[in-house]
């Protein structure tokens, strides 16, 4: 299991020591959630941040785009240090070409679905992306409530990356803890996102471990 803690619950005061800590845990990526205040009702944080973070983090950074019109901005994410860049199928109209510019600019393709976003609506453009963010809260905010019909939506996925014989990956984010990453691996998930569940926790280099543990 890729495991992606989220920096959004980080001690943004002592960010380098948080960075520093994720280098050297087990955590695979570092998860970076960009909001706008416009796609979902919250602000994060931008370039300056994501910049600092690439200079200092060695492993790779998975961009989560919660904001509309990302198509403006993907060439400034690349250089700003992204390797995996996940939009959201709502906030886009030309998801197509969306995707093939995200590739183009050399990062590797993420697709963020809502809640309330069918998976069958993937159907026509699962084998061009690398990862599917199946969202296991309503963006915007750190330490929510994980919806269970999750697990629902990963099982159906992975049987649309099957019948299409891709390899896409499939990412759950939201909400995500120790109790509930086992079933969710078991279900399908290939990549955990988790904020709260690691940062909160008196020592996050321990639960990451605990995280990387647990298997199907
Ligand atoms: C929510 C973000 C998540 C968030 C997860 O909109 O996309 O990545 O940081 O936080 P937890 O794990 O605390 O739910
Ligand atoms: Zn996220």
């Amino acid at each position: 299991m890729i495991l992606s803690p989220s920096i959004l619950s980080a001690d943004f005061g002592n960010l380098q020591s948080e960075i520093e800590m994720l280098n050297k845990s087990n955590a695979d990526w570092i998860h970076v959630d960009v909001m706008d205040g416009v796609f979902v009702p919250n602000i994060s944080f931008g370039f300056p941040v994501l910049k600092f973070v690439n200079k200092i983090a060695k492993k790779e950074i998975d961009v989560h785009l919660m904001i509309d019109n990302p198509d403006s901005y993907i060439k400034q994410f690349s250089e700003a240090g992204a390797s995996i860049l996940t939009v959201h199928y709502e906030s886009c109209t030309h998801l197509h070409r969306t995707i093939q510019d995200i590739k183009n600019n050399g990062m590797k393709t993420g697709l963020a679905l809502n809640p309330h976003t069918p998976v069958s609506f993937l159907e026509n453009i699962i084998a061009d992306i690398n990862m599917v963010l199946i969202m296991s809260v309503n963006p915007g905010f750190a330490a929510q409530k994980f919806i269970p019909n999750t697990y629902n939506k990963i099982e159906e996925l992975k049987k649309l990356i099957e019948s299409k014989q891709s390899k896409t990956l499939i990412q759950v984010d939201g909400g995500v803890n120790l109790d509930n990453a086992k079933m969710l691996i078991e279900k399908g998930a290939d990549s955990l996102v988790a904020g709260n569940a690691i940062f909160n926790t008196p020592n996050p280099t321990e639960t990451i471990k605990k995280f990387k543990n647990i298997t199907a």
